[in-house]
């Protein structure tokens, strides 16, 4: 084994500059070269690449964003050509494995390319924390306490003003981000994906409330969450864009608990956003992505690709690449019980 190359795939998080420096370092001590690709599988069907050493990756540790830019392409899906210049760019280029940095969809690209016979070792991240066969992945650490430090600041605001403050987090599939932020930052009711919202038991909560002298209420609720009865999640396409971009549905509760409002609560909204993937992360996120990088190189050494490195119970370790792609990981039970202890809706 000579050189490996490492890309970021999917939506940015913080910890993807801690996991590429991870993957240069501990592959240039076992000798190899490493190459960059930009723009995650993009990068490799279009050729775009840069040779990475621990002198350009040594001050990324801290750093937010990916230097390698990121993309969700999948030139494997249903373009025969691109699929055909992705593999010619890999052995253009005399690799003999691929890191690749993704959330699941880019898992399900991955397994793809190991199918199309290039080797790879997959390192889970994503701030949503739904990658299966993975307890953590990186970045969510970081932006659970970008949203607890949303929620503390706008409580106080709340209070000052007897607000009803609905504090949209991100989270589009399920609601690890609105659960464990709700936790933390504790949230009177929290919304998810996982449970439709029941605007009347919302509204209940909030007269509960008031009956019992908390005139101020903080509502939590993950992006993804629909209401009751439909089907519908809230975002926009960009123009040509098939992917909806989540955002609205903390607006849309707004205007329906107004609807039934006889009292007039003082609601207000804030989408917290892409607040939640920029930035510098947390120590937590920076250590899980330096261990990640150096398993993945370690696990390319050893000839087990075709995985993805995991941590389960605590134990770094290795799930298949098939076992991951396709599938999607929904919040923990015992963590939804645990916040039933402290707020409704969840
Ligand atoms: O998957 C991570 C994520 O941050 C989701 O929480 C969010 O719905 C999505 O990416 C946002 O992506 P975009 O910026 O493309 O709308």
């Amino acid at each position: 084994m000579a050189a490996i190359g490492v890309m970021t795939c999917g939506g940015d998080c913080p910890g993807l500059n801690a996991a590429i420096r991870a993957v240069v370092f501990r592959a240039s001590d076992a000798g190899l070269r490493v190459i960059g690709i930009n723009e995650g599988f993009d990068g490799l069907t279009q050729d775009k690449t840069l040779e990475l050493t621990k002198d350009k990756t040594r001050d990324i540790l801290g750093r937010g964003g990916s230097i390698l830019g990121c993309s969700g392409s999948n030139p494997f899906r249903d373009d025969p050509e691109a699929a055909d210049a992705t593999v010619e760019t890999f052995k253009r280029h005399e690799l003999d494995g691929l890191v690749v940095i993704g959330g699941n969809s880019s898992m399900g690209t991955a397994l793809g390319a190991e199918k199309r016979g290039i080797p790879i070792v997959g390192v889970p991240k994503t701030i949503d924390n739904d990658v299966e066969g993975t307890d953590v992945t990186i970045g969510f650490d970081t932006a659970v306490e970008t949203a607890t430090e949303a929620i503390d600041r706008l409580r106080t605001t709340a209070e000052s003003h007897d607000r009803v403050m609905i504090i949209e987090t991100m989270g589009r599939d399920f609601g690890w981000i609105a659960v464990a932020a709700g936790i933390a930052g504790g949230a009177d009711i929290i919304l998810t994906p996982e449970e439709p919202i029941d605007v009347d038991s919302v509204a209940d909560t909030i007269r509960v409330r008031q009956e019992e002298g908390l005139d101020f209420t903080i509502i939590v609720i993950g992006e993804g969450a629909t209401f009751k009865g439909e089907d519908q999640q809230f975002g926009h396409h960009a123009p040509g864009d098939r992917w909806l971009h989540l955002s609205g549905v903390g607006r849309a509760l707004a205007d329906r608990l107004e609807a039934l409002d006889p009292e007039r609560w003082k609601l207000t909204v804030s989408v917290i956003g892409h607040l939640q993937r920029g930035g510098s992360p947390t120590s937590t996120d920076r250590i899980l992505a330096s261990r990640f990088g150096v398993a993945a190189v370690n696990a390319m050494l050893e000839g087990k690709h075709g995985n993805m490195v995991a941590i389960r119970n605590g134990q770094m370790t290795l799930t298949p690449l098939d076992q991951v792609a396709g599938k999607l990981k929904a919040v923990e039970p015992e963590l939804i019980e645990d916040a039933r202890s402290f707020a409704t809706g969840v």
